[in-house]
């Protein structure tokens, strides 16, 4: 799939981010950024250190060339560490451990020393072994590259089966409510998501919302249909998610199926879903593929004027995110504090 700046680019609403970096600092995590040699990258560490969103930085590229980079920008490198992977003492071990992940692929030795040199992969290895806390990249590298390399070191957090994303959409005003805000998902990342994957998405949007929002998750799984208004098998793979996830996750507040009116206006919900703890008020909007949450998410965003936080990647075991590649320097500012916080 095609990635666009449009798609990608994470615009924050200003009391979201700055909720969420206020969060940030008070952890006082580590982050590694794997495009050291970025001068957005330079310029965001020099931020990030200054507002003490992180305790460190550690930047990934030809210490020479970082080094050059700090002073250019006149970045003091206390709280800085710089990591050349094709020279780092610990890569050795790194490559044992990638070797023993990707042992059923058939991967030999020097592809795993040639993933490993790479900055996205030793990255990515640093947070699965707690050297950093989050790994932010795309500034110049691929959405498909990033995911890749967090997918294939980090891995998927315990019970999840997929990768996917959220936005936190904070619309101006929704029924007479500031500030009101909603988690869509996925609208960035599973083209067709399988009734299991749908139920991993739930999950993963659920404990997004709780992380950094902070709001209790009211899940509503959309459809075209409501409670069995129409029958097709599009509106079963959004039940036998449902289903699945009464099951696993009993303590979700989570109902469907529901048509995005019947999930969120009170006066709809009575009428299509009578009884219903979640129709009318939920806050998550599990979308059934990725044209209706991609499409769901650009419509709020442009005839609502709604302000559309993400994609936020979640359902890895540990936090690695996406950037656009038009992203600003505040953009990766703001992305490190939702990463870092989203080790939980
Ligand atoms: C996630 C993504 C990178 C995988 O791409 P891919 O390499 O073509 O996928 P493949 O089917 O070849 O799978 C590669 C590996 O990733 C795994 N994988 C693919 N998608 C996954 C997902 N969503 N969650 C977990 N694992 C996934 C596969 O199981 C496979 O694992 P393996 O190597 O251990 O067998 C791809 O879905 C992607 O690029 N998504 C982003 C979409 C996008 O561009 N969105 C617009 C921008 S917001």
């Amino acid at each position: 799939m095609s990635t666009t700046t449009d798609d990608k680019g994470i615009e924050l609403c200003p009391s979201a981010i700055s909720h969420i970096k206020e969060k940030a600092k008070a952890k006082q995590r580590r982050v590694v950024l794997p495009e050291g040699t970025e001068p957005r990258m330079i310029e965001a560490t020099a931020k990030l250190l200054a507002e003490k969103i992180v305790a460190g930085v550690t930047l990934l590229g030809d210490e020479q060339e970082v080094g050059n980079l700090l002073k250019r920008y006149n970045v003091s490198r206390t709280g800085v560490e710089i990591i050349n992977p094709a020279g780092a003492s610990d890569l050795s071990s790194f490559v044992e451990e990638f070797m023993e992940l990707r042992k059923a692929k058939g991967i030999t030795k020097p592809m795993a020393l040639e993933a490993m040199q790479s900055p996205l992969y030793y990255g990515a290895m640093m947070v699965r072994r707690d050297l950093a806390d989050a790994s932010v990249a795309g500034a110049i590298s691929t959405t498909g590259d990033v995911l890749r390399a967090a997918i294939q070191t980090i891995g998927l957090a315990p019970g999840i089966n997929t990768v996917s994303s959220s936005f936190i959409m904070t619309m101006p005003e929704y029924r007479g409510v500031r500030n009101k805000v909603f988690m869509f998902a996925d609208c960035a990342v599973l083209p067709n998501p399988t009734a299991e994957q749908l139920a991993s998405i739930a999950v993963s949007t659920a404990w997004t919302m709780a992380t950094l929002v902070g709001e209790e998750p009211r899940i509503a799984m959309l459809s075209f249909s409501t409670k069995g208004s129409a029958s097709h098998a599009d509106v079963e793979k959004v039940v036998a998610a449902l289903e699945i996830l009464k099951r696993t996750h009993p303590a979700l507040k989570i109902d469907g199926e529901f048509q995005v009116d019947a999930a969120i206006v009170p006066e709809v919900a009575k009428k299509k879903a009578p009884g219903s703890a979640i129709a009318g008020d939920a806050n998550v909007l599990i979308f059934p593929d990725l044209d209706a949450g991609n499409i769901g998410y650009k419509l709020t965003q442009r005839l609502a004027n709604a302000t559309a936080t993400g994609p936020i990647i979640q359902g890895l075991a540990k936090p690695a995110n996406d950037l656009s590649r038009g992203c600003s320097v505040n953009d990766i500012v703001d992305v490190v504090a939702i990463a870092t916080l989203l080790k939980g």
